[in-house]
């Protein structure tokens, strides 16, 4: 065998040395922007919901680390107290506890929002953070598609009941949404919202849930009547979680063993992901852009089909007789 020439040893150094400086500058970009700024969030009451795993899980362990006091809404009640107490030992914070909540229930909804009431006089902010992708079709127990229901309609139900307490809150309250640049490609169809199973397309039904979602927060900034509420969406960017485990190929050999190494090259981890999510509740910036979109912790010019007032009111009013919301319980809004 040929021993390599000194030269060829510096050819190979230097391959390596550009493919390592590559790999590098890939992932730091991928990874997105981090949230830097220190801020504290002593007293401050948070619910994040889906809080037991992915970009959920990080954003309560954040936000208890700088001291808020968080409310981890999960629908598994084991999955729920796992990361109680995982968050308690990393932070050595007591001040976070899980409470069952399913957004596929608005009974379960309901019990959460009254059991929130009668346990905090005041909310600082709520996440609706929970959500599902890449499924096949099913339907929430109230009979809409899981979508739809999980993702949009159950967090909008969530949120009104929860306005009363966020009002309270002295340093004005925060409602904060994940969405997803998915929302682009959303077309709701306001005559059927809650697709059947003759017409489901996953990505579809994805894409309708989180345009929802972000119309949601625009109109609800137009009609609400309580001064210090404010509401943004927080799009996380492509985050390596768990999210669409249920899919064949996200399950399968092929996914585990191929792609995890491009997926760690290319998407963000969920810490990541959370910034700005962390962003929209922790720093005054946004403020000003109440009702608006960001991503990588920035003010983001929202899609036009997201801006079309036409669709966003009759969405509202819709989803109103759909939750079958009281006229008490819609006082906060016009
Ligand atoms: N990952 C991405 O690339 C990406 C990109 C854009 C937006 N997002 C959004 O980010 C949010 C968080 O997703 P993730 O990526 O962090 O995924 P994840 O790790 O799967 O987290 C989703 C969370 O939602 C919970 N959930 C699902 N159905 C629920 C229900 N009926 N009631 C209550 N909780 C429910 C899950 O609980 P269980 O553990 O019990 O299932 C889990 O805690 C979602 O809204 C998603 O659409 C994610």
């Amino acid at each position: 065998m040929k021993w390599l020439e000194m030269d060829e040893w510096i050819d190979i150094c230097c391959w390596i040395l550009i493919s390592m400086v590559t790999v590098y500058l890939l992932k730091r970009t991928c990874s997105g922007i981090y949230f830097l700024e220190e801020g504290r969030l002593d007293d401050k009451v948070i619910v994040v919901t889906g809080a037991n795993s992915g970009i959920g899980y990080e954003t309560a362990l954040e936000l208890t680390r700088r001291g808020a006091s968080v409310i981890l809404a999960c629908r598994d009640r084991q999955r729920g107290l796992k990361a109680e107490s995982s968050i308690k030992k990393a932070t050595n914070s007591s001040a976070v506890r899980f409470r069952q909540l399913d957004l596929g229930s608005f009974k379960s909804i309901r019990t959460f929002a009254k059991t929130i009431k009668l346990e905090e006089k005041n909310l600082y902010a709520l996440i609706n953070n929970a959500g599902v992708f890449w499924c096949d079709f099913s339907t929430t127990q109230d009979g809409f598609e899981l979508n739809f229901g999980v993702n949009y309609l159950g967090h909008f139900l969530l949120t009104m009941l929860l306005l009363p307490l966020l009002n309270n809150c002295q340093y004005g309250g925060r409602v904060v949404t994940v969405s997803s640049i998915m929302h682009i490609f959303g077309q709701l169809d306001l005559n059927q919202l809650s697709v059947k199973k003759h017409n489901y397309n996953f990505v579809k039904a994805y894409s309708d849930s989180k345009l929802a979602s972000v119309l949601f927060t625009k109109e609800l900034t137009k009609r609400l009547k309580l001064p210090r509420v404010t509401t943004y969406c927080a799009d996380p960017g492509i985050v390596s979680t768990n999210i669409g485990r249920e899919s064949k190929l996200m399950g399968s050999y092929f996914y585990r063993v191929l792609l995890i190494p491009l997926r760690w090259l290319f998407f963000k981890s969920a810490f990541s992901g959370s910034q700005t999510v962390i962003y929209c509740v922790c720093s005054s910036s946004p403020l000003k852009y109440s009702g608006a979109c960001f991503s990588e912790c920035e003010h983001r010019s929202a899609w036009p089909s997201a801006v079309d007032e036409c669709t966003s009111s009759e969405l509202w009013r819709e989803s109103v007789k759909l939750t079958n919301l009281s006229d008490n319980e819609m006082k906060c809004c016009n």
